[in-house]
């Protein structure tokens, strides 16, 4: 390892008073400050282009943990103590003159983490002050938030700039997928388990479904999300972060470069989909009005307050052109406004070859084993299998499809659940890049989703319209239902 895994002394945190800093760095800061797993003396230096002085900013930080850690864990000496490590430092990053300050606040240490919650429009600037002040040395690592551009080319001016003066050994690209607990569970359950591995390709599987479905619509954050659509905003980043997880070939270990070399070998085997193949293998919707948890809303383009072509949905059948997954297809989907909010993996495996109950009921009866991994609402994987249904049956055997759950919650009762970014903040204190994203990565997931796009323009495709609160537009289902697949809902 290089001097860059030991761990930061000070975190300088740009974008420190936007809302990414306020629900969730703040918070998950306070979380791992809380349990101790913060360094000795550690120091935040927060930074924005807000003028005020850092009692001030103590006092936003202090709303912060008010509204978004729950009261129990909020006892005041934690708080203060936290409070205490916070400096602030205003600045305009698109000028020059304001980062010797920072300098200063940021003391002699040469060891620094830095976290940019800010727009990619002020990164270069950013960087070339950070370089100026002499905060871009050997020991200081840069973590940088999405959107790290709109398509590959500019994905590539980003890195570019970026890589100027940060290493790619110092550079931590962040997917917040990465940090949720569950979506490390994939790894644990698939090779720290000798059940699976055997039956994991395609000749054990039928096909993958993934869905990240949400609730929500536009949450304010309409010109973002209106320049990007669901595509670009879910599945060029954590959905293919997650199909490759799915995908992967085991690691040799479960280290950074071990990983991340496997994962970039699914996203290159990802089978384009492009202008021949686009209106067979994708789906594009955008909501209309409906309800969500029983109200009625407006429609996208009401949200926004204009017509729009962006898509809110989209349902893609894609093929990972490799060895172990030929034929099998992963059917991805994910969009606001849908019915429940659910992120789930589902494997579906063949089904068995011959059916000895031949003639009974319970032939029709046999279902495919399935392993479902959701991630949200609740953390739980399940295995369904085939039991008999208790009974003296005469017309031969009854079966029926029950689940085996692992209930994360219950099976870890006594562990506290954490924000995806408490362990993602503590890898970048720490210097360990495994759950950050590669630029190899980065560029093998723009490549296949700008076929995609370049796809749906020359064949005019635009999002069908699908009422808010329902899965979709049909099309959607009958994507997956031509193959005979159903929707795991
Ligand atoms: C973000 C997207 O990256 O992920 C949002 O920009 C989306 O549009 C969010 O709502 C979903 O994250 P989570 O953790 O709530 O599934």
């Amino acid at each position: 390892m290089t001097n860059a895994s030991a761990s930061s002394p000070v975190l300088l945190l740009f974008g420190a008073t936007g809302d990414l800093a306020h629900r969730m760095l703040l918070p998950s800061l306070f979380g791992l400050d809380a349990d101790d797993f913060l360094p000795e003396g550690f120091r935040i230096v927060a930074t924005a282009r807000s003028v005020m002085d850092s009692a001030a900013y103590r006092a936003i930080a202090a709303e912060a943990l008010a509204a978004h850690v729950d009261a129990d864990r909020l006892q005041p000496a934690l708080v203060a103590r936290f409070l205490d490590r916070i400096d602030y430092v205003a600045l305009d990053a698109t000028k020059a003159d304001g980062f010797g300050a920072l300098a200063t606040a940021v003391g002699s240490t040469q060891s620094l983490s830095i976290f940019l919650s800010t727009a990619p429009s002020l990164f270069g600037s950013t960087i070339a002050g950070l370089a100026a002040a002499g905060l871009a040395g050997a020991n200081v690592r840069l973590a940088l938030e999405k959107p790290l551009g709109h398509d590959l080319a500019s994905s590539q001016a980003i890195n570019d700039q970026v890589a100027h003066v940060f290493p790619e050994e110092r550079t931590f690209r962040v997917d917040h997928y990465l940090g949720k607990e569950t979506v490390q569970n994939l790894i644990a359950l698939r090779f720290g388990n000798v059940l699976f591995e055997p039956l994991w390709n395609a000749a054990g599987i039928d096909h993958v479904q993934i869905t990240v479905s949400e609730t929500v619509g536009l949450e304010s954050r309409g010109d973002y999300y209106d320049g990007m659509g669901a595509l670009r905003d879910m599945v060029q980043n954590h959905m293919l972060q997650l199909v490759a997880l799915v995908a992967m070939e085991p690691p040799a270990r479960f280290d950074a470069a071990s990983v991340r070399d496997e994962k970039v070998k699914v996203l290159r085997s990802l089978r384009p989909i492009d202008a021949g193949t686009v209106e067979t293998c994708s789906v594009v919707g955008q909501y209309g009005a409906g309800a969500a948890g029983g109200q009625p809303v407006a429609g996208y383009a009401d949200e926004l307050g204009r017509p729009s072509n962006t898509e809110t949905f989209v349902a893609l059948k894609a093929h990972i052109d490799n060895w172990r997954w030929k034929g099998v297809p992963f059917y991805l989907r994910t969009g606001k406004r849908l019915a429940t909010r659910q992120s789930e993996i589902t494997i579906e495996f063949k089904a068995v070859p011959h059916s000895i109950f031949e003639g009974a009921k319970a032939s029709a009866d046999l279902k495919p084993n399935r392993l479902i991994i959701r991630l949200q609402p609740d953390e739980n994987i399940r295995l369904t299998i085939m039991a008999k249904t208790p009974g003296l049956d005469r017309d031969g055997l009854h079966l029926r499809e029950v689940p085996l759950d692992i209930g994360l919650a219950n099976a870890f009762a006594d562990v506290r659940r954490r924000i995806a970014y408490e362990r993602l903040m503590l890898d970048l204190i720490g210097g360990d890049p495994t759950l950050f994203v590669r630029r190899d990565e980065v560029e093998a997931q723009w490549t296949w989703i700008d076929a995609i796009r370049d796809g749906w323009t020359k064949k005019g495709m635009t999002p069908r319209p699908y009422g808010a609160g329902s899965w979709g537009p049909s099309a959607a289902i009958g994507l997956a239902e031509r193959d005979g697949v159903s929707w795991h809902d």
